[in-house]
């Protein structure tokens, strides 16, 4: 299979760990530019790719097949609008956009443009984490009754120098939890209703610190989850997984998923279930396996597959679609706790 001619746009945190994933694996992709109006490309391993102060002129000079937009939220839609015009296909950075209505114009756009679509919501591409799916539809834990999920950690004082993040929208709801919101989208199915509060108690920025929801699935699992960037814990995905370098491992579990006849720990992978089959109960005895899948890199995996989305028309495992409706989840939660009433969602699709 040939690589992607790709290119980026935004070369900041995570635009950064994009342009070192596709430099990795030459097979894969080719780094044919980059496009970023304030990065120093002295910083990066460019291997010989251009780099441009300007998005739409690189498109246009550079031509290439497909891209990652690696920018500010605010910039997604505007961007993907640029790759439909000139059927280009795209892998955008999550949330998809802004708000519903750029995700509404931009899931339009690529409609009608037939350009394949990806976001970039990673963890679905964690070994842990496909394994839990595999053991769930499997029926490892019987029916899916509940979910427990924790995301909590203390972003550095100087991390909100940017001001952006202390503004609504960089708040950890739609920084952090929106990955955790996805995986229990993956994991549990689609959300029914949504219950939610903020707050801002601890830093009193405009945005929250901390956030509980509350979550239904179509097939009546119940979560619940935590999220705060002002506490200092060993519960997230992040901290757990090495999903990513930058976090410490603890080793330990932020999910608890519970079924009717066993639960499972992510992303430790530890399987509890009867410890005699079938003698399940309260009053029985229950065991814990830790399971063992090989770490892959996320980010290495989920480009694979934008190569295979674009060459082999494999179905996309985050369409721009699919991000709309855990956009749609994750801003219910902020919706519930202004209203202060429970939200239903996709009531139109269910009809
Ligand atoms: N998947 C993940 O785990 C993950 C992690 C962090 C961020 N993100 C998402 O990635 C996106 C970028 O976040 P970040 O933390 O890397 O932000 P950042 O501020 O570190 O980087 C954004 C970069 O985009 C550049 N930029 C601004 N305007 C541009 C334009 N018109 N054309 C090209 N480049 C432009 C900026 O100069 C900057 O270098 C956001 O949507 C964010 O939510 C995803």
């Amino acid at each position: 299979m040939k690589p992607l001619r790709i290119a980026v746009l935004g070369a900041g945190l995570v635009g950064r760990r994009h342009i070192q994933t596709i430099r990795a694996l030459p097979m894969v992709a080719e780094l044919v530019a980059v496009a970023d109006p304030v990065a120093d490309p002295a910083q990066f391993d460019l291997g010989g790719a251009g780099w441009f102060a300007d998005s739409r002129q690189m498109l246009d000079q550079i031509k290439p097949e497909a891209v990652i937009i690696a920018t500010p939220n605010n910039l997604h839609v505007s961007q993907g609008l640029m790759c439909c015009e000139r059927g280009i296909h795209f892998l955008v950075e999550k949330p998809v956009t802004a708000s519903l209505r750029e995700a509404q114009v931009l899931t339009r756009a690529c409609a009608d443009s037939g350009v394949k679509n990806l976001v970039g919501h990673h963890r679905r591409y964690l070994s842990v984490a496909r394994e839990a799916k595999r053991l769930i539809d499997e029926g490892a834990l019987g029916a899916l009754v509940a979910a427990s999920v924790l995301w909590a950690t203390r972003k550095p004082d100087d991390y909100f120098d940017t001001s952006w993040r202390t503004q609504p929208g960089g708040g950890p709801l739609l920084i952090n939890a929106i990955h955790e919101i996805d995986m229990l989208r993956y994991l549990c199915g689609e959300v029914r209703s949504v219950g939610g509060l903020a707050s801002h108690a601890r830093r009193h920025f405009a945005v929250e610190d901390t956030a509980a929801a509350l979550f239904e699935f179509d097939n009546g699992c119940l979560a619940t989850l935590i999220c705060t960037d002002a506490g200092f814990s060993p519960w997230t995905m992040e901290q757990g997984s090495l999903e990513n370098p930058r976090f410490p491992h603890s080793g330990q579990s932020a999910y608890r998923l519970v079924g009717t006849r066993g639960s499972l720990e992510l992303p430790v992978l530890r399987h509890w279930c009867a410890s005699l089959p079938d003698e399940i109960g309260w009053d029985r005895s229950i065991a814990a396996t830790n399971l063992a899948v090989a770490y892959r890199d996320p980010f290495q995996a989920q480009l694979e597959h934008f190569q295979r989305l674009v060459r082999l028309d494999e179905p996309p495992v985050v369409s721009v679609r699919d991000g709309a409706n855990t956009l749609t989840a994750t801003l219910a939660v902020l919706q519930s706790g202004r209203e202060g009433r429970r939200r239903s969602l996709f009531e139109k699709e269910r009809s």
